[in-house]
């Protein structure tokens, strides 16, 4: 068998462990060399718990030691674009996590520098890697909904503000829901629509339960230093008149208690994402034309598998860096409208 490809982390958090790490340790191709985590007990510890030789506190030290052909950015989303950069600059494939960055400027160089380096920049945006989004694609493209003249994304929690981690700092996440989770239903419909243009933007934000509350479903966190939106609700207008509505929250009074899911209404047929399932009607009468049991719950696997199919040369779709700068112009103008209150044109 030929030599194996290095892989680092950047970053040993949750999300590097239960996705990254596991998934790495399924391909036979692939060797986990290092872990890179700025608190030195963090390091020692995820590489100890998940067998890594090698734990470093300095990225670039890192670099210099071990040469890593592939690397996965999982710090907060105030580090992505310095890490990727540096990664690229070094020569390595990189699975970033979503979202790509803090603004379009940042995901714009990211998408750049992956261009002139020539390797690999996929995004984690995973749930566009169900079974159930592939082929509601394919249901889009092939116009079997007909014209899809409203969307309804909504990635929502009732009582779920993460307790660990940043996710409440807005100087290390660029924001709350929206960036962390309303992100991943936009993608998801985006891609399914095929990424049409967007021509306008309308948003409203609040803070109402986050500044208050202390505690959820999710943990523990400091009012005081809550500086994120806790609900977000957008509206998204194509040039072909067409809309996206998009609704997310940390924290919202809402039955039920959580909501990641999207809604196509076409003037044919409609559409739910998770599941998949496209229904119409017939003079009347309700009809399935077709419907999953189950959501694919293998997304996270695909996102990790495309990536690394692609940097082993083999054909395969990933989220990549101009799609990330898109959505992160998106997630911009979306925080802009909400902050100035006004229509953010683009
Ligand atoms: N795709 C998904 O569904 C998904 C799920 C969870 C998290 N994420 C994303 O992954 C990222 C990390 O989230 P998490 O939940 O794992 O957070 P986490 O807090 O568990 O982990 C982040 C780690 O990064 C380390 N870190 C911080 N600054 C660093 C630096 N400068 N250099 C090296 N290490 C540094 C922290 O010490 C910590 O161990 C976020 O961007 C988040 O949005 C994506």
């Amino acid at each position: 068998m030929s030599k194996k490809l290095k892989v680092a982390l950047i970053g040993g958090g949750q999300v590097a462990e239960k996705v990254h790490v596991a998934y790495y340790a399924s391909r036979p191709e692939l060797e986990l060399v290092a872990v890179v985590d700025s608190q030195t007990e963090r390091a020692k510890e995820f590489a100890e718990r998940n067998g890594i030789a090698r734990y470093y506190t300095d990225s670039e030290a890192m670099y210099q030691a071990e040469k890593p052909d592939l690397v996965s950015v999982c710090t907060p989303n105030k580090m992505h674009c310095e890490h990727v950069l540096q990664a690229l600059h070094h020569g390595c494939h990189v699975m970033c996590e979503k979202p790509p960055a803090m603004t379009p400027d940042q995901a714009y160089q990211m998408w750049q520098a992956s261009t002139q380096t020539q390797k690999v920049l996929a995004y984690d945006f995973h749930h566009r890697f169900a079974d159930d989004a592939r082929l509601l694609r394919g249901s889009v493209a092939s116009g079997e909904l007909g014209e899809v003249y409203v969307t309804n994304a909504k990635a929502l929690r009732r009582c779920g503000v993460p307790g660990w981690g940043v996710f409440t700092d807005k100087t290390q996440q660029g924001g709350g829901p929206l960036i962390d989770i309303g992100i991943h239903m936009l993608d998801a419909a985006m891609f399914v629509l095929g990424f049409p243009q967007v021509y306008k933007v309308d948003a409203h934000m609040y803070q109402k339960i986050g500044t208050v509350k202390n505690n959820g479903q999710f943990g523990q966190w400091d009012p005081s230093r809550f500086t994120v939106e806790d609900a977000l609700f957008a509206t998204l207008e194509f040039t072909s008149g067409s809309i996206l509505r998009l609704e997310t929250s940390f924290a919202l009074n809402i039955q039920p208690q959580s909501v990641m899911n999207v809604e196509f209404c076409g003037d044919r047929a409609g559409a739910t994402l998770f599941p998949a399932h496209i229904y119409t009607d017939d003079g009347g009468q309700l009809l399935t034309l077709y419907q999953r049991e189950k959501a694919d719950d293998l997304r996270h696997h695909k996102s990790m598998e495309a990536f690394v199919e692609r940097v082993l040369g083999n054909p395969a779709n990933i989220a990549d860096g101009e799609q990330g700068y898109i959505i992160q112009k998106l997630v911009d103008a979306i925080y802009q409208a909400a902050e100035q209150r006004k229509s953010i044109y683009l």
